[in-house]
């Protein structure tokens, strides 16, 4: 077995830690504290060639493997998670699930825009009653010969008001249950398609996250992707890979956190003497440092399934349930090192506390993880 990166992935770290460190630390509170939407950061991501990471280079992709995208979530996530989670939702669940199962010319019209980072995608499952219960889909999209006819509201979407392609599940056939789902490519202007309140968020603030309001929206037969019935699989597939770019987003939120705390722990003074010499300091820094590497373990070992077409199912979720866990811990333990000047925003530390906890919630709460993990481990 060898843990050594290759050069390439190498080089992918460390131009996703420039970016970072150069385009996404300057503004991020102020962006944290407004809402505002990192369009620019996002537009630069895509000339970097990382909304489409994994992407074959004929439909505008980087080509990259699973392993250099995870790296450059963790290290974008270390600095401004509102910035990651639209990257990983583009890459993940949008340009792969397009590239996986689209057809060659549901491809050459979306996914390449998408993966150049020319227009910004969307996945669209929740509902106000379908989280974590995803087949109880509210969302219809009827049959009405040359095109479907879509009603219904979806929550909580990543990207929602600076998306242009949305992908969204919707319900064909109530009667065949999850069989009875289908995906659907929708386009921002599409008559009857609005975009809804946004949310006034805990974390990732800067991320713009929307209600999203079909009303009769006319979608033509050829944008339902995968054969008829195919949406709940497709859903599925596409969130279980998804999954392990949030476990390496919750992973960079942990890693950023432990990084402030450590550097400041030998700053600061009390008693006479650095922070970092007092043992309860040392036992907290010791106790983030093996659970960040622990669940660095577990995002590679999934991103390292997913690349040598192993099965990432399991994988995935243990990887997203411990880092996510591991960036809540570690940044409550980050803001507790940095005592009063944690509370405040200027110490970065509140921010990435704050962010962590969605690590726990989207695409698929900490409960739901351990229910994938659970059948896996009772089926085996
Ligand atoms: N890959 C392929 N197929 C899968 C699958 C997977 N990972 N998981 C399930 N399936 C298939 C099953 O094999 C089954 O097919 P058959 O009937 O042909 O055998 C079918 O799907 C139904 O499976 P289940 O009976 O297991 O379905 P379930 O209703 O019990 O649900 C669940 C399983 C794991 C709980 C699922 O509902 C789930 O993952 N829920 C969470 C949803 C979620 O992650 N939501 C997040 C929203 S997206 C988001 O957050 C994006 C964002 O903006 C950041």
């Amino acid at each position: 077995m060898d843990f050594r990166l290759t050069e390439e992935q190498v080089a992918v770290r460390d131009a996703a830690k420039d970016f970072a460190q150069n385009m996404c630390k300057p503004g991020v509170i102020e962006r944290d504290t407004n809402q505002q939407v990192p369009i620019e950061q996002l537009k630069q991501l895509g000339e970097l060639g990382f909304m489409g990471m994994m992407v074959d280079p004929k439909y505008g992709g980087s080509g990259m493997d699973t392993i250099s995208y995870v790296l450059a979530m963790e290290e974008i996530s270390k600095i401004d998670a509102s910035v990651s989670v639209a990257m990983s939702v583009n890459n993940s669940l949008v340009c792969w699930g397009l590239e996986q199962f689209g057809t060659e010319e549901q491809k050459q019209k979306y996914l390449i825009d998408l993966a150049t980072g020319n227009k910004i995608g969307a996945f669209c499952l929740s509902e106000p009653e379908a989280g974590s219960d995803a087949t109880s889909q509210r969302t219809t999209a009827i049959d009405k010969g040359d095109h479907y006819l879509l009603n219904g509201t979806k929550n909580w979407i990543t990207s929602g008001s600076t998306a242009s392609t949305y992908i969204v599940i919707a319900q064909t056939d109530v009667d065949k249950g999850h069989k009875g789902i289908n995906a659907f490519i929708i386009e921002r202007g599409m008559e009857g398609f609005i975009v809804g309140a946004k949310e006034d968020k805990l974390g990732i603030r800067g991320s713009d996250t929307h209600t999203l309001l079909f009303n009769d929206v006319k979608v033509p037969k050829e944008n339902r992707i995968g054969e008829d019935g195919f949406g709940f699989k497709f859903a599925m597939k596409t969130l279980a890979g998804g999954r392990i770019g949030i476990a390496a987003q919750a992973l960079g939120i942990a890693s950023g956190a432990y990084e402030i705390a450590l550097a400041y722990s030998k700053e600061r003074e009390t008693f006479g003497k650095p922070i970092c010499e007092h043992q309860m300091i040392q036992f907290k820094l010791s106790k983030m440092a093996l659970d960040i590497e622990a669940a660095r373990m577990l995002v590679l070992k999934a991103a390292w399934h997913k690349d040598e077409h192993m099965d990432y199912n399991t994988s995935g979720a243990m990887a997203k349930l411990l880092a996510s866990q591991v960036a809540m811990e570690t940044t409550v333990e980050a803001v507790q090192i940095h005592g009063g000047y944690g509370f405040v925003k200027e110490y970065h530390v509140e921010r990435l506390m704050r962010d962590a906890k969605i690590t726990q919630i989207y695409e698929g709460t900490s409960e739901i993880q351990n229910i994938v993990i659970a059948r896996s481990i009772l089926n085996d």
